[in-house]
């Protein structure tokens, strides 16, 4: 008869430190249907057994990994990889995110592309932190109802975002997409547009002066090829210029288009290389 639970023949039953569930209740002992074998497991069971020392013990082991964790970061001057061709968000199109904002899209699309080949293939390649870096806050969204749409620009013409946003069964029968038609009968003058770029300034997106003081006649002149527009597309590179929902006003619909058409179309990928710096 061997006491040792690593042998072939080892029967727990035999093993008068196990005390089974049965001989727990009559003896009023604790059941342990496994051997003591090792301090520590004795040590686990005291410390499972226990909720105040197991809070503590919780507790410290969270504060080691969140020290582990966190301090780091504040040694590194930036944690956001540099990429060639971002840039802060045109007036027009950040006025477009704040009615992509408004009107809750987040909650039905992402704009957050994994490294994982599935995703890849479908969407483009995968989201890169410096992407979102002017997004405050970011719209990465958790929850996919309809597809993601961080590389959306470029994708569809603006006429099928025009149908689609008017009336989303129209182009896609079985879209549970509800209809965004009100987008088109509500003009925007970008009264504010100015202030809330300085806010986004004070949260730290590199907006100048000149972008400030510019911000609402770049804001029209997006949205009207006819415009003299060659200043604002020096301000922002690759600022698409066009009459985005084929209407005389700048409306809501404008805005959003335009949003839409820049997402993802920012980084060149054909000469992307990641920098494998850290
Ligand atoms: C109730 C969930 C829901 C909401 C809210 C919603 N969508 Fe959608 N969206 C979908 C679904 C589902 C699809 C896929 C079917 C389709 O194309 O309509 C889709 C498709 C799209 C597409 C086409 C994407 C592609 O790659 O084919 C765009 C663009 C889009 N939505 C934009 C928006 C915008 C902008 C808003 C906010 C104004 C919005 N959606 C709000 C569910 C939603």
């Amino acid at each position: 008869m061997t006491k040792d639970p690593r042998d072939p023949n080892y029967d727990p039953k035999d093993d008068p430190k196990v005390v089974t569930a049965g001989e727990g209740a009559k003896e009023g002992k604790l059941p342990n249907e496994l051997p003591p074998e090792t301090e520590t497991i004795t040590f686990h069971q005291r410390l499972e057994r226990n909720a105040t020392l197991l809070l503590v013990a919780s507790f410290l082991v969270v504060t080691v990994g969140g020290v582990v964790e966190i301090a780091p970061l504040f040694y590194l001057e930036n944690t956001i990889e540099k990429v060639e061709g971002m840039r802060p968000y045109s007036p027009l199109e950040l006025e477009g995110r704040n009615i992509y904002i408004r009107e809750g899209c987040y909650v039905c699309h992402s704009q957050m592309i994994r490294p994982m080949r599935d995703e890849v293939e479908r969407y483009g390649h995968y989201s890169l932190a410096a992407e979102s870096m002017y997004d405050h806050p970011f719209q990465w969204g958790s929850k996919r109802t309809g597809p993601d749409l961080a590389r959306v620009g470029g994708r569809y013409s603006d006429e099928w975002h025009v149908d689609h946003l008017m009336d989303p069964q129209s182009v896609v029968p079985e879209s549970v997409m509800p209809k965004y038609a009100f987008l088109a009968d509500t003009p925007l003058d970008g009264a504010y547009i100015g202030e809330e770029m300085a806010v986004h300034r004070f949260v730290g997106v590199p907006y100048d002066d000149e972008m400030i003081a510019e911000a609402r006649a770049d804001f029209l002149a997006q949205a009207d090829p006819d415009s003299d527009w060659d200043a604002l597309v020096e301000r922002y590179p690759g600022a698409q210029v066009r009459n985005f929902d084929g209407l005389d006003a700048v409306t809501e619909m404008d805005a959003l288009i335009a949003y839409l058409q820049m997402l993802g179309t920012l980084v060149d990928f054909s000469t992307f290389t990641p920098v494998a710096s850290r």
